[in-house]
């Protein structure tokens, strides 16, 4: 089975969030099913001198404002066809954002050029290659199925997963004739948002099967509180909407043989947790002193991540004797208000403001815990690499966060199941009495081991999600030869 994903980040090579870390490791696993996985993604800076390298498989005479080509490349054992227009990508900084923090103000042809191409790759082909599912990833390839649609021949069926509905990718509705879009796709069942021109609302309105990255987001995505205005759509569409977990990929996040630790460590093993843990104290300047527990936080800085709570919360954390690291940076406000907190409880609190993939590793194999108070939560990916280094999870309940923790109550507890601490709802009281219980259950040693030992031994990777991504490929594969 051939698939082209579509999607506008991929680990190892950019990365701003979670999806990165997706499709960097669904590939990989899909090809260990049997399948023939692609990743179309843009040459951004990051990428053009592997662009340079590759093969060209396609290209167009203007795109957009300039030459557009496509090269075939495979690295870090992913095969990669890289949309090469240095006049829509080759731009430095965030691949989101100009210097000023705000959109790029092409994002819609950028994004829709990126769909555009992938479109063209489902119907004719490249290289003798031609994809029987396309797999569209969020709002940046939500034009996929709006555009395969539109062309004569007969394409394969699409799936798109939303990621994070709160990033619709809205446009002036004028863009539509620039983008090739004809006008009749315009409409409130298709890809027009309260007058706006949304790509992910077109994503959902066409594409054959929608996913979503849990199954409790998938219920969530329904409901007013967390639709964000597309929740009347998804319960019409919702016979085609599914939930599959996100898992992580074991390789790279595995603390018996990760090169970002100053100590490996086991589930046999545990010992060697320590010396992660002292250096993470030194990297933060917080005190040596044992005591409580050493919190840390690993995150974009927003209001999803419910993070100006754990602010509200902090003086319950550090008069319980807790310890808190920051690694994050995003909304202004709050990088200064965690800041400020380090300076308020120097010792016991500890910020740094930035993006930094290896202390990231370091940070979860060093801590006791790890704090996610989203107000939503999709799936959630570091509370997975929590489970998996022992750095029990502290969360919300929440979309994936709830299907993933199990929280260490009476009941859990005398079952032996108890992989961390839940909450719920998100509010600053009932995140003070979650690092509460937190530092009652680190204060008995057995207990808190007992549960590392289980979270180091939950299942966190892709293997049976990769199977049920084949699986609904398959299906449609199905449904698609029975229509002729
Ligand atoms: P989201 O995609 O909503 O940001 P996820 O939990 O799914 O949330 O994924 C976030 C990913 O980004 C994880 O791999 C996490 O380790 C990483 N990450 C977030 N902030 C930072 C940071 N400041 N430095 C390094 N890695 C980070
Ligand atoms: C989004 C979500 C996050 C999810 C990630 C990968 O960024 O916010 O919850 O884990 O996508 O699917």
């Amino acid at each position: 089975m051939k698939i082209l994903f579509v999607a506008s980040e991929c680990a190892p090579f950019v990365k701003t969030g979670g999806l990165a870390d997706v499709i960097g490791a669904v590939p990989k696993s899909l090809s260990e099913l049997g399948a023939d996985a692609r990743v179309m993604l843009p040459a951004y800076p990051a990428l053009s001198a592997l662009a340079r390298g590759g093969k060209e498989v396609w290209n167009s005479g203007d795109l957009h404002g300039g030459p557009a080509r496509l090269v075939a490349v495979s690295s870090e054992g992913i095969d990669l066809l890289l949309l090469d227009a240095p006049h829509l990508f080759e731009r430095s900084g965030n691949i989101y954002l100009g210097a000023d923090g705000q959109d790029w103000p092409d994002n819609a042809l950028r994004f829709g050029a990126l769909s555009y191409v992938a479109a063209e790759v489902a119907a004719l082909g490249v290289d003798g290659w031609r994809p029987d599912i396309v797999h569209a990833h969020d709002w940046q390839a939500g034009l996929v199925p709006a555009y395969l649609r539109q062309r004569p021949e007969k394409t394969p069926p699409c799936v798109l997963t939303i990621h994070n509905i709160a990033f619709q990718g809205l446009f002036d509705p004028s863009l539509m004739t620039t983008l090739g879009l004809s006008s009749d796709l315009y409409t409130s069942e298709g890809m027009e948002y309260f007058g706006r021109l949304g790509f992910l609302k077109a994503g959902i309105a066409f594409c054959d099967k929608i996913t979503t990255v849990s199954p409790t987001y998938a219920r969530e995505l329904m409901l007013p509180e967390f639709g964000m205005g597309l929740e009347g759509l998804l319960r019409a569409r919702g016979a085609d909407l599914s939930g599959i977990l996100n898992g992580i990929d074991l390789d790279m996040w595995n603390p018996e043989d990760d090169p970002h630790l100053v100590s490996a460590y086991s589930v046999r093993r545990l010992k060697g947790k320590s010396a992660n843990r002292a250096e993470v104290v030194r990297r933060f300047g917080l005190d040596e002193d044992a005591g409580g527990p050493l919190f840390c936080v690993i995150s974009r800085l927003t209001t999803q991540k419910g993070l100006d709570l754990l602010l509200e919360a902090l003086p319950t954390l550090v008069a319980r004797g807790g310890k808190l690291a920051v690694l994050g940076s995003g909304d202004k406000d709050l990088e200064a208000g965690f800041v400020a907190a380090a300076h308020t409880h120097g010792g016991s609190v500890g910020v740094i403001i930035g993006y930094d993939e290896p202390l990231s590793h370091l940070m979860q194999a060093g801590s006791d815990a790890i704090l996610i108070p989203s107000r939503f939560e999709p799936c959630g990916l570091t509370q997975l690499y929590g489970l998996r280094y022992g750095t029990l999870p502290v969360v919300a309940r929440t979309g994936g966060l709830a299907d993933t923790v199990i929280d260490a109550n009476e009941a859990a507890l005398t079952a032996n199941c108890a992989t961390g601490v839940q909450f719920a709802p998100v509010t600053k009281t009932a995140l003070d009495q979650a690092i509460l219980r937190t530092c009652d259950l680190y204060d008995d040693p057995k207990i808190w081991a007992g549960m590392m030992r289980r979270a180091m031994r939950h299942p966190v990777g892709w293997d049976v999600s990769a199977q049920t991504y084949h699986d609904v490929y398959s299906d449609l594969l199905d449904a698609h030869a029975l229509q002729g």
